[in-house]
């Protein structure tokens, strides 16, 4: 990889408000947290938190751009425009970042939507972004209690709150969500 891990930091905390970085952080430290408690690596934690948000302040037009000119998946298009920033993120990651780890790629590529057969470190990069230290909501508090015993339990009730809230505001759900919650449950039933 082309890039030291203080590279990354300042390129990516450049590209945000501070506000953004200092969430950035919290995922980070959130992720290495998780990663320790269920096996993973902490250290492919560590880099996907700290790439996860990076394209969130681009402007909209131009991560469609990057979305249309590169062949990504151009259903995003169609649904909320906060699921870009995470295609875009994992695009730029691998051109730009020279990340080359496709588990480490596919967690920012899933951060926001989640997928169905979500790896270990696609669900934990996408819980530690629901719990970080920073961030306030409603229910936030039982799903880092849950987050303590069980990354699935956590993890489908941070869909749900996702879930609930876009159902609340008359908005679509993202079918990827709906998968991944689905899966997560399906499977703890079989385990
Ligand atoms: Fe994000
Ligand atoms: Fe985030």
């Amino acid at each position: 990889m082309g890039y030291s891990r203080e590279e990354l930091i300042a390129a990516v905390s450049a590209g945000m408000p501070a506000k953004r970085w200092k969430h950035v952080e919290g995922v980070m430290e959130s992720a290495v947290i998780l990663a320790k408690r269920y096996g993973a690596d902490p250290v492919k934690a560590d880099l996907a938190a700290l790439l996860h948000d990076l394209a969130k302040f681009w402007p909209i037009e131009e991560q469609e751009a990057i979305i249309r000119d590169n062949g990504l998946n151009a259903e995003l298009l169609r649904h909320d425009k906060q699921l870009l920033h995470a295609e875009v993120g994992a695009f730029i990651s691998q051109r730009d970042y020279g990340v080359e780890d496709e588990e480490v790629l596919d967690a920012i590529r899933y951060h926001t939507s989640g997928r169905e057969g979500m790896t270990l470190l696609d669900k934990i990069v996408c819980l530690a972004d629901y719990i970080e230290p920073g961030r306030e909501f409603p229910g936030v508090e039982n799903i880092r209690k849950l987050a303590e015993t069980s990354l699935e339990d956590a993890l489908v009730a941070g869909f749900d709150s996702t879930i609930s809230f876009l159902l609340e505001k008359g908005k679509p759900i993202f079918p990827l969500t709906v998968l991944a919650r689905n899966d997560l449950i399906v499977n703890k039933i079989k385990n």
